[in-house]
């Protein structure tokens, strides 16, 4: 079965063609991170216009690439939920629309499910029950998965997510947006010279808490009159420090509390190698496996979409959605999901 994957949650227009049998065809990506740059952040109605742009010659250039043709594909799996709704409208209605024109099954997919299964989509994919680290620019949990749909939340963030707190912090040290890798790039050159809090460490919970990290960054930036690059970078050092040294400490607690040994990571900020770098030791000493999406399906993509739909269209055998009625859900809790 050929499924095409279409994801337009929020800035980046991903498309992508999934084969049952032969993995992924092919995936192309638009990211209007520099369109949104000059703002600080992403603006929806732009978000929306750009998506519109994108969508339709991102699809030519999939089924170009997988040397396919429209009537190739057996369903289409796009992003529902959650995310800026006027963007999720775009791949939304393209994908019902699409398929309707085609009469074949649409399978709606939760954003979070889609980088939650990202890691699968590797060699050697991890098997289930696994615990997963979700890290995103809106989301920081901690999961139990026994199967598709089957999610148990287990710690989730009490304000900032781990991403949005990266976002936050760049900010305050005067770098572009999106922070993260920016934050990751300047803190390569800084050592340890500051001292942030652990907020919830040793909480005794799976719950994160990075709001307050956020301001004691800011009172280390109005402390100092003149800030020079390489206080910047010992403060982004010591930043990256604390919510790594956090991250890691609360998922080698949940691998305990559940007695699973193998964890997987994905989001965003699963792309940052200190992050990485910690987590590979501390899985190691415990004798545990650990699992990450290659770099370019930690943040969004259209391939993990297409995965994750062709993981629910297989599980339904092949019964998809012909309704072709569509709404988007902006606000989505993904523990609401069931198994297909
Ligand atoms: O998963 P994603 O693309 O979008 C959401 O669904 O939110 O994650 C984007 C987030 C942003 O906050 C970005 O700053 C962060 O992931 N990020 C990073 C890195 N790369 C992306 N944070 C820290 N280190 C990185 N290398
Ligand atoms: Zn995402």
């Amino acid at each position: 079965m050929l499924i095409l994957g279409v994801e337009s949650s929020c800035d980046e227009t991903g498309i992508a063609l999934y084969d049952t049998e032969q993995g992924l065809l092919a995936h192309a990506l638009h990211s209007q991170v520099e369109m949104h740059a000059e703002y600080g952040g992403v603006v929806p109605e732009l978000a929306s216009r750009d998506h519109i742009r994108h969508v339709l010659p991102l699809t030519e250039n999939v089924l170009k690439a997988a040397n396919k043709t429209l009537q190739d594909i057996n369903a289409i799996a796009y992003t529902q939920g959650p995310g800026l709704s006027g963007a999720l409208l775009v791949g939304t209605s393209f994908a019902e629309s699409l398929a309707f024109s085609l009469q074949i099954p649409t399978i709606n997919v939760h954003h979070l499910e889609g980088h939650l299964l990202a890691p699968l989509l590797e060699i050697n994919p991890p098997a289930f029950p696994f615990v997963a680290l979700l890290v995103s620019g809106g989301h920081s949990q901690l999961m139990r998965v026994d199967g598709i749909g089957e999610y148990e939340l287990l710690g989730d963030t009490l304000d900032d997510a781990a991403g949005e707190a990266f976002d936050k912090t760049a900010k305050l040290l005067g770098l572009g947006y999106p922070g993260g890798p920016a934050l990751a790039k300047l803190a390569e050159q800084g050592m340890a010279r500051f001292k942030l809090p652990r907020p919830l460490l040793n909480s005794g919970d799976l719950n994160f808490s990075f709001s307050g990290l956020k301001t004691a960054v800011l009172t280390l930036v109005n402390a100092h009159t003149n800030l020079d690059l390489q206080t910047k970078a010992d403060i982004a050092w010591e930043f990256q420090e604390a919510v790594t040294e956090i991250l890691t400490l609360k998922c080698m607690t949940a691998l305990r509390e559940t007695g699973l040994d193998n964890l997987v990571v994905s989001g965003g900020v699963g792309a940052n190698s200190k992050l990485r770098e910690k987590l590979n030791a501390a899985t190691k000493r415990k004798l545990c496996k650990v699992s990450y999406p290659r770099l370019e399906f930690c943040t969004d993509n259209g391939a993990m979409i297409a995965f994750a739909g062709a993981m629910r269209l297989k599980a339904m055998q092949g019964n998809g959605n012909k309704s072709y009625g569509f709404s988007v859900r902006p606000r989505w809790d993904l523990a609401e999901l069931q198994a297909p």
